[in-house]
């Protein structure tokens, strides 16, 4: 193999990536030397008298390379939950010390809890123009009971957490109860399943607040009937948000969502009463008619 030919492949392909991709260049030049090193054809190719140029011409480049490029994508869609499936089921955590160190990962691991707990006054806007709620729904909730309640306790309210995702709701519980705390409880729950099994569930008939952080998009592209079980939230105040941009690409896909956002809120009797701006992050907080 050429002197330098194999770090200028990576380098070349490391440019495209990390330029479409949310992965920094470091993590995307490990991943495709490890990637190459299994790509028998690709190896061979390399100790062929070939100039780069020459390689980027070949099939077995472009396949690799859509290949690779993919399998970006699909890890860093599916990189949050395999880690914490695996944290959470194979080891123990057998003292408090770990338990912590454990719920700070966990909430390090994932964009919008982390930006969320960054920024220690995230909700405050909020709770500054609702009263103090007693009860909070956190909808299509994926871990982020956890960080509102670790950073939130002075909010001091029963918090149920729902998502269809086994493995959040799994987590919620978990740190529930390593933490004793009897104020967070979450369900597996799916939108399509509507409100009266959960409120067997939890005997709360309406809640003070609801957080609908980053579902309405992702929800409704999946099933477009799920404005309608949305649209009858049995909350008085409701925050829906969606993201900036994409979870995986560097782009920006706040005009989309913000369009889906306004469209579904114009089919429901929810009165817009804030708009709601973070660096990553946008949304409305409603008033229902419950209020
Ligand atoms: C982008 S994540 C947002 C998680 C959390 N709300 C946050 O902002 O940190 C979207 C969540 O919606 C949940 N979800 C999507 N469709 C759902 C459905 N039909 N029923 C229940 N949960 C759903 C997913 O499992 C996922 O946890």
């Amino acid at each position: 193999m050429k002197n330098n030919l194999l770090e200028n492949l990576i380098n070349n392909m490391s440019i495209d990536i990390t330029k479409k991709y949310k992965i920094s260049e470091e993590a995307c030049n490990s991943f495709l030397l490890q990637e190459i090193n299994k790509n028998k054809l690709l190896l061979d190719l390399l100790k062929e008298d070939k100039t780069l140029k020459q390689i980027l011409k070949t099939k077995i480049f472009k396949d690799f390379n859509s290949k690779t490029k993919k399998a970006v994508y699909h890890n860093l869609r599916t990189y949050h939950k395999k880690e914490i499936n695996q944290d959470m089921f194979n080891k123990k955590y057998e003292n408090d010390k770990k338990q912590q160190e454990f719920i700070e990962n966990l909430i390090n691991s994932h964009i919008s809890t982390k930006e969320r707990a960054l920024e220690k006054d995230y909700y405050n806007e909020i709770f500054n123009l609702i009263s103090a709620p007693n009860s909070i729904l956190d909808l299509g909730c994926g871990i982020n009971p956890i960080m509102f309640n670790r950073d939130y306790p002075h909010v001091n309210a029963t918090i149920v957490g729902i998502d269809k995702d086994k493995s959040s709701i799994a987590l919620i519980n978990k740190y529930a109860s390593w933490t004793k705390n009897k104020n967070v409880t979450a369900f597996e729950w799916k939108i399509e399943d509507g409100f009266n099994s959960l409120e067997e569930k939890t005997e709360i008939t309406v809640y003070d607040f609801c957080l609908v952080m980053k579902v309405v998009p992702v929800a409704l592209r999946h099933n477009t009937d799920a404005w309608k079980i949305l649209s009858e939230i049995p909350a008085k105040y409701i925050l829906f948000t969606a993201s900036k941009s994409s979870m995986t690409k560097n782009k920006s896909i706040e005009h989309r969502e913000n369009k889906t956002l306004l469209n579904f809120l114009r089919k429901t009797d929810y009165e817009v009463i804030h708009t709601f701006n973070k660096n990553q992050e946008f949304g409305y907080l409603v008033k229902t008619k419950n209020a």
